[in-house]
């Protein structure tokens, strides 16, 4: 099977994973599920979380993590997709890869003759999402009916949050600027699971009874282009005390990192509510969740 998106699992498959990756994370020494298993790691952008816990995922599983440098691959000499993709699928059991065009992404996914995990695409980021719901388990003890809000931009991480959300009745709150929002697309996905989404421009009032607050950076990957001109858009959008005040006591703090600083203040980073480090933490268990299922 591909991991592509997140709604390439059914809904009582994510619950299991996130389930296993609770019991991954209570066991240092998990059985070698993966052992004689080759994986790929295909990175074309930067990466400090993904590519270091799904390669730690790979290795203690018991498979062998091969680090595939876009700039040390013949594709970025032009190569294509196709011979690429049916070439290292004679070498390899698997391959994660992060492109930024998700439709290149699909064709190399169709092209392969092995499982595909997208490690991230400007469309999806559903391992991101996996260790997001897994950490929420953990903070609240349950995902059904709780409250998140998004604050900022409805990048790829947001679209991967609407349609996990969606899939374990977590209701979505998005507040950004019109520009930013969602896609129809995304949420008409969405919709399929009777999605509970609101989305509107003022974050006061996405705080208001949110018990998860999310935030990612104003500037993704991709459109470095347009920085000034989101920097201006996204102001008044920052999760700073300001805002965290009109916020539950209880709220919990998330940000998929890494952290640019004008979308969340240093304080709210580092203060009692953020469970941004044990977010970062759990893609390590949620890999081995997503890979044990894959090769089981
Ligand atoms: N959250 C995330 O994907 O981090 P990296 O870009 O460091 O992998």
């Amino acid at each position: 099977m591909d991991f592509l998106k997140i709604t390439d699992i059914e809904p009582e498959t994510l619950h299991q994973l996130i389930d296993k990756a609770i019991q991954y994370k209570k066991t240092p020494k998990p059985q070698k599920t993966l052992k004689t298993h080759d994986i790929g790691l295909f990175f074309e952008e930067y990466s400090t979380r993904t590519r270091v816990s799904l390669s730690v995922a790979v290795s203690q599983l018991g498979g062998m993590p091969h680090m595939l440098n876009k700039h040390e691959l013949q594709i970025t000499r032009g190569e294509n997709i196709r011979d690429t993709a049916k070439v290292l699928s004679r070498y390899l059991d698997g391959l994660t890869a992060r492109m930024l065009d998700h439709k290149a992404l699909k064709e190399f996914a169709e092209k392969s003759d092995m499982p595909i995990i997208n490690a991230m695409t400007k469309k999806h980021h559903p391992c991101q999402t996996l260790a997001d719901l897994q950490t929420i388990k953990e903070k609240k003890g349950k995902l059904k009916n709780l409250n998140l809000a998004w604050i900022g931009d409805a990048n790829n991480v947001c679209n991967s949050t609407i349609l996990g959300n969606a899939m374990t009745g977590i209701k979505t709150t998005i507040a950004s600027p019109k520009k930013y929002q969602p896609t129809k697309e995304i949420l008409q996905e969405a919709e399929k699971y009777n999605s509970n989404i609101k989305i509107t421009e003022d974050p006061i009032k996405a705080v208001q009874n949110a018990d998860i607050i999310y935030t990612d950076v104003w500037i993704s990957t991709g459109t470095e282009k347009e920085a000034e001109q989101r920097k201006k858009h996204f102001q008044g959008y920052q999760v700073n005390q300001d805002l965290i005040k009109h916020a539950k006591k209880d709220t919990i703090i998330m940000h998929c990192m890494p952290i640019d600083g004008k979308e969340i203040t240093r304080q709210v980073v580092e203060g009692q509510n953020s469970v941004i480090i044990d977010q970062a933490e759990n893609r390590l268990h949620s890999s081995k969740a997503l890979l044990n299922h894959i090769y089981k």
